[in-house]
């Protein structure tokens, strides 16, 4: 088994060049089944989740073909109307195929994602909003049975601005008969890129980052090209790692519309940050200063997904935060392996208290999912011991090479056959 080797106390310095979103091309990929014909993204990142949903893309009759960070998905020929379990079972995203597939197809089956290590993670609002788009949906054994003679346009209001459920909507609408407008849609940035996408292939989609969607359904679509943007979780992690190690850094291709309140949040722990054509320059000269209270939300507002790389800065702040995480219930599993690390923090329900403390140390840890994995190579780079992490498979998911990057920045980051 592969783990991760971090020796720290070293400040970061240099540039690199941020990946491409993961959360933005798992559903642009799903995507690519509406058109009868050929789409072409660039900028993919080379991680697992994309790996596995070109596999399921393939098994249902699509011809990928990946050339460097360029995919191409020819979806001419659909020939299957069921996601094989194996890959559902690995990755929630796989949801994403019902809107598309139902749109395209008319029919399909697929068993029930589970949830994971951050939380239940229910499908009710998907299913709720395909429902209402005139699909018929049987849950049975853990399998969900969707078909339609023809999708309506129709109103849906979301409940909540669930992400997934605001994708799985828009990509069904897109070929249902007449316009589809969702309220309370989400407004994630991996939204816009959804929209712009589909736009590029041909559909007509108003709205998007406001909230409220209108699509006019299409008839048909046609080959697109599509260069997909910096995946800004992974920019606001090295931003994090930055904030707890000191050192000037500075992210080629970071979007700076994607992530003001992650700016604000490590400007206020005593970082410099300056954005250009070019990408963000981001400055840390001392020990970062502590954040009163940090709440997670929905955007614009602070991410889920940068709450344990911040937390793990906050660590060894000057003073006390509180952190309080409202998307995901179960999101704290990486505090025992900070703690092992020599962090000081409390748990209260959705609530994290991190008292700072002046260092960390080295020890062998253990990843429970993605960002918290990530959490700990941040809190390696803050111990001036060795830290040896495992369970890396979870930080495969989401980052291309977080040691090639890190090293790339001075750090001494390795993985290690066991
Ligand atoms: C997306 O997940 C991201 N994943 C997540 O990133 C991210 O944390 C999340 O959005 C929130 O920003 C991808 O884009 C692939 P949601 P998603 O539907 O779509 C509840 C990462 O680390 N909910 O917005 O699954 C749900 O349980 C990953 O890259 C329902 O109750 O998130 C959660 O509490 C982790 N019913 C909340 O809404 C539903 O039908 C937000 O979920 C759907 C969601």
């Amino acid at each position: 088994m592969t783990y991760i080797q971090v020796t720290g106390g070293k400040k970061l310095h240099g540039d690199i060049e941020v990946q491409g979103s993961k959360n933005a091309v798992l559903p642009i990929l799903a995507a690519s089944v509406l058109h009868n014909g050929v789409t072409t993204i660039h900028h993919c990142p080379e991680i697992s989740d994309v790996q596995c949903m070109i596999r399921i893309l393939d098994s249902i009759g699509c011809k990928v073909k990946k050339e460097g960070s360029t995919v191409i998905v020819d979806a001419t020929q659909l020939n299957n109307y069921r996601i094989p379990d194996e890959f559902v079972a690995r990755m929630r995203s796989s949801i994403i195929l019902l809107g598309p597939l139902l749109g395209r197809q008319h029919f399909v089956t697929i068993s029930y994602p589970g949830g994971c290590t951050i939380g239940a993670r229910p499908i009710d609002l998907h299913v709720k909003g395909l429902k209402r788009l005139n699909a018929e949906i049987i849950e049975a054994n853990d399998l969900l049975t969707c078909m339609t003679t023809k999708l309506l346009g129709t109103e849906i209001n979301l409940d909540f601005p669930s992400v997934g459920a605001t994708e799985n909507i828009l990509l069904a609408a897109v070929l249902a008969e007449g316009t589809t407008i969702i309220t309370n849609a989400a407004k994630e940035p991996e939204i816009d890129e959804l929209c712009a996408f589909l736009t590029c292939m041909g559909a007509k989609i108003d709205g998007s980052g406001t909230g409220t969607i209108i699509v006019q359904g299409a008839t048909s679509l046609h080959d697109c090209e599509y260069t997909v943007k910096a995946d800004r979780i992974v920019t606001g992690t090295y931003m994090a790692a930055v904030a707890a190690t000191g050192g000037k850094i500075i992210l080629r291709g970071a979007v700076k519309e994607h992530i003001e309140e992650v700016i604000e949040v490590v400007n206020r722990m005593g970082c410099v940050t300056q954005a250009s054509s070019e990408g963000i320059t981001v400055i840390q000269k001392s020990r970062p200063n502590a954040y009163d209270l940090l709440r997670t939300r929905s955007y614009p507002g602070f991410p889920t997904d940068l709450q344990s790389p911040v937390m793990a800065a906050l660590t060894i702040a000057r003073g006390n935060s509180i952190l309080i995480e409202n998307i995901f219930e179960a999101r704290y599993k990486v505090v025992k392996e900070l703690v092992k690390m020599g962090a000081n923090i409390e748990i209260d329900g959705k609530i994290a208290i991190i008292r700072g403390v002046s260092s960390l140390h080295g020890a062998s840890v253990k990843a429970y999912e993605l960002r918290g994995g990530a959490a700990l190579v941040i809190a390696g780079m803050i111990a001036k011991e060795t830290t040896d992490i495992h369970s890396i498979e979870y930080i495969l998911r989401g980052y291309e090479d977080i040691c090639r990057d890190l090293r790339m920045l001075g750090a001494t980051v390795n993985y290690i056959e066991e």
